[in-house]
């Protein structure tokens, strides 16, 4: 039996999760999978009812190990600007479950949705690994004189030797394991050279293990323009917090847009594993059957192949990539169907082939 915690969350997220527990229910009973998926009621109008965010008994049981892991929808609310709620529960899990590989795959459903004139799905199919607890997402710093003309605002980027390695180790570890040729650091080490010099250290200390990979460095600024100019460069890309925030987006968009972008938040020591769609809770789609359920089932394939699934993440891997090429899909992907309409088809035709 595999325990799962569902918090569908905000905006689109009490959409989109339902579907993709769906699809993991129908694998789960056709396949003898054993998943038992047990819905959290947390996010905004929870939080709005009851002050609370994500209870500390929460993150105690998960870091006792009792669940296999955390499928989450979104976090944000238009009636929270503060984001107090959506920092404690998303964040909260990355850095209490210290969640520090941050894995975005890059890959097209279908030729026809990458914005990329001429690129296929041979040229787009890449993995970002995005460290996950540290960088210029610690909430070190702070504001001097707020909100006078002399405000001085200071955010720190900080860069451990531990989470520099332990980040740069599972990308060329995932390469070296899955057959991928190429691995690619990047940071911004012209400009900032107390980060760049520790991660351009490690990299090449770290990299000599393995010499079997093809090892390059790029500025992220390059990186963001050479994903676009030609992505068939890369198969796996590592960065920082917050470079690896914005290059996942710039690999969300040439695979098709965040309606198709899959996550997985991962501690390869514990196990411990969150699962989340890479888009917000976009409120002005919600309640409207506009929102794509395929980033949802594509993080749950990600999910079913943490459990030792893989068999089963590929049929819904296929059953999504069905949709795609049938054009089965909302409109953000150029489709006409709702958000319940892909998801039928996508559980319908797992019903077939599981
Ligand atoms: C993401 C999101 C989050 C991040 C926000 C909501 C804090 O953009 O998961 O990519 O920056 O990590
Ligand atoms: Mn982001």
């Amino acid at each position: 039996m595999a325990r799962i915690a569902v918090i569908a969350g905000d905006g689109v997220g009490p959409e989109v999760i339902p579907q993709g527990v769906r699809a993991l229910e129908v694998l789960s009973a056709r396949r003898g999978l054993g998943l038992v998926l047990e819905p959290w009621p947390y996010g905004a109008d929870h939080f709005l009812a009851t002050g609370e965010t994500l209870p500390e008994a929460r993150f105690e049981a998960l870091l006792r190990g009792e669940y296999a892991a955390v499928l989450l929808g979104a976090v944000g609310d238009p009636r929270l600007p503060d984001h107090r709620h959506a920092r404690d529960i998303l964040l909260g899990l990355r850095t209490r479950l210290d969640l520090y590989v941050n894995l975005r795959p890059v890959r097209l459903l279908d030729d026809r949705l990458t914005p990329l004139k001429g690129k296929t799905r041979r040229e787009v199919d890449l993995v970002v690994f995005r460290e996950n607890t540290e960088g210029l997402y610690t909430g070190a710093g702070g504001r001097v004189r707020p909100g006078t003309p002399e405000e001085v605002a200071l955010e720190q980027d900080v860069n451990t030797a531990r989470g520099v390695t332990r980040i740069l180790r599972a990308a060329l570890d995932f390469a070296h394991a899955h057959g991928k040729r190429r691995v690619c650091m990047s940071d911004k080490s012209n400009a900032m050279t107390h980060a760049g010099a520790l991660w351009q250290r490690l990299w090449r200390e770290l990299g000599e293990g393995y010499p079997e990979l093809e090892r390059r460095h790029l500025y992220v600024d390059a990186l963001c323009l050479e994903l676009v100019r030609a992505p068939e460069q890369f198969d796996v890309v590592v960065t920082s917090n917050l470079f690896g925030d914005v290059a996942s987006d710039v690999g969300a968009a040439i695979a098709g847009g965040m309606g198709v972008a899959a996550s997985a938040n991962l501690n390869p020591e514990s196990g411990l594993g969150l699962f989340e769609p890479v888009h917000g809770s976009a409120p002005g789609l919600a309640g409207k059957d506009l929102a794509n359920p395929c980033a949802t089932f594509l993080t749950c394939a990600l999910l079913l192949e943490h459990l030792g699934h893989p068999a089963e993440a590929r049929l819904l891997e296929a059953a999504v990539e069905r949709a795609a090429r049938e054009g089965r899909l909302t409109p953000d992907c150029g489709g006409a169907l709702g958000t319940r309409a892909v998801a039928d088809f996508v559980v319908e035709e797992l019903a077939r082939t599981a």
